[in-house]
């Protein structure tokens, strides 16, 4: 049976990836050594976090201005790293159009009750389960702000904002966990990026900060690890990184560029949640809560059945028939399919083909 991997993360990787770093696995570049053996001071791993980055910044363009890290700890610890860093004393908006943001928003309320900085809500959907992306009032926002907070692709609704504000010069900060690589943003529009990497770029356990040098705090933040500056000065290496997920992001890089980059790893996740789109679009039977298309993810596609109880059937028919990871996130329910840059369109033909033969079954 094949097995199709819809799971939000981590998620499906490359198979020819996955190949490469088994080939090399024992021994890593007639080192003797394998990448999960080698010291993170080490000329190869040195080789390989530069490689990374460099081919990272080839992939998005970052310009010269700004650092890129391999940090840890997750997209969740940048919740906290991020005004703790940037908003001292300042204003920090937030807009809330998913789970992932609002909980970006209560990190920062959280911790304005130790650090002095103002966190605001600017804008949220949640009144509607966040099954849209909300206006976002541009002439509300204080120019002396430290930073308006985005999601770009909100992982469980299946919405993604692909319009950013004119927040009229205040850096637009955005957690990018589940549409980096896969949609092509233009860097220079942000003043910080974040990502997991556990969906288009590697295993858990590494997380991507791209940060404008000119943010880069100048005052210490609360401890070593937890400061870009830091972690920036020391080149991701002030600790020891996450060396084997670090190298598996290298690989998958490579691969990117191998297949063409970001803007083609768009176009053809345009292709293959287009004909997931437009096969629910034209049921009767299954539905998207997402219903403006212009704020349709093309990395997660959520969709229900007319109950719950056929939700249920639904997953435990798919699971036994090789969709694996394709029930919608415990606080949703319903399924969702996620179509990261790894996940091969042959899986999305082959579940348009399960959903119609369960639509007929059940109809
Ligand atoms: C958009 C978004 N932000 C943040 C997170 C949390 O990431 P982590 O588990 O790396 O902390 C996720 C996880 O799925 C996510 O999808």
């Amino acid at each position: 049976m094949t097995i199709y991997n819809f799971s939000a993360g981590p998620a499906v990787l490359p198979k020819k990836v996955l190949e490469k770093a088994q080939a090399e696995f024992l021994n890593y570049n007639h080192s003797g050594m394998s990448v999960m053996e080698l010291s993170h001071r080490s000329k190869e791993f040195d080789d390989i976090i530069q490689d990374a980055e460099a081919l990272l910044r080839e992939l998005m363009q970052i310009p010269d201005n700004y650092k890129v890290l391999f940090l840890q700890g997750g997209a969740s610890t940048q919740f906290s790293m991020l005004p703790l860093n940037l908003a001292k004393g300042k204003k920090a908006y937030y807009v809330v159009a998913g789970s992932w943001g609002k909980k970006a928003y209560t990190e920062a309320v959280k911790l304005s009750q130790t650090i002095d900085f103002e966190p605001v809500l600017l804008a949220t959907s949640e009144d509607s389960n966040f099954d849209h992306i909300p206006a976002i009032p541009e002439d509300g926002i204080d120019p002396e702000a430290a930073y308006v907070h985005v999601t770009t692709n909100n992982t469980i609704e299946g919405t993604s904002l692909y319009d950013l504000p004119d927040t009229k010069g205040v850096p637009i900060v955005a957690d990018m966990s589940s549409n980096i690589l896969a949609v092509n943003y233009n860097v220079s529009d942000f003043g910080m990026i974040y990502a997991g990497a556990q969906k288009n770029i590697g295993p858990a356990g590494v997380t991507i900060v791209i940060i404008r040098e000119d943010l880069l705090n100048n005052e210490p933040a609360l401890s070593s690890m937890l400061d870009y500056r830091i972690q920036a000065d020391n080149h991701s290496l002030y600790n020891t990184p996450p060396t084997f997920g670090i190298y598996m992001a290298k690989l998958v890089f490579e691969h990117v560029k191998e297949l063409g980059g970001v803007a083609q790893m768009e176009k053809v996740n345009r292709q293959k949640s287009g004909l997931l789109y437009d096969f629910i679009d034209q049921s009767d039977f299954y539905s998207s809560p997402v219903k403006q298309a212009t704020d349709r993810s093309v990395a997660n596609i959520p969709f229900v059945t007319p109950n719950t109880d056929l939700d249920k059937a639904f997953n435990q028919a798919a699971d036994e028939a090789g969709f694996k990871n394709i029930k919608g996130h415990r606080s949703v329910g319903g399924m969702r399919a996620s179509l990261y840059n790894a996940f091969p369109i042959e899986g999305v033909e082959a579940l348009l083909a399960f959903m119609k033969d369960f639509e007929e079954e059940h109809q």
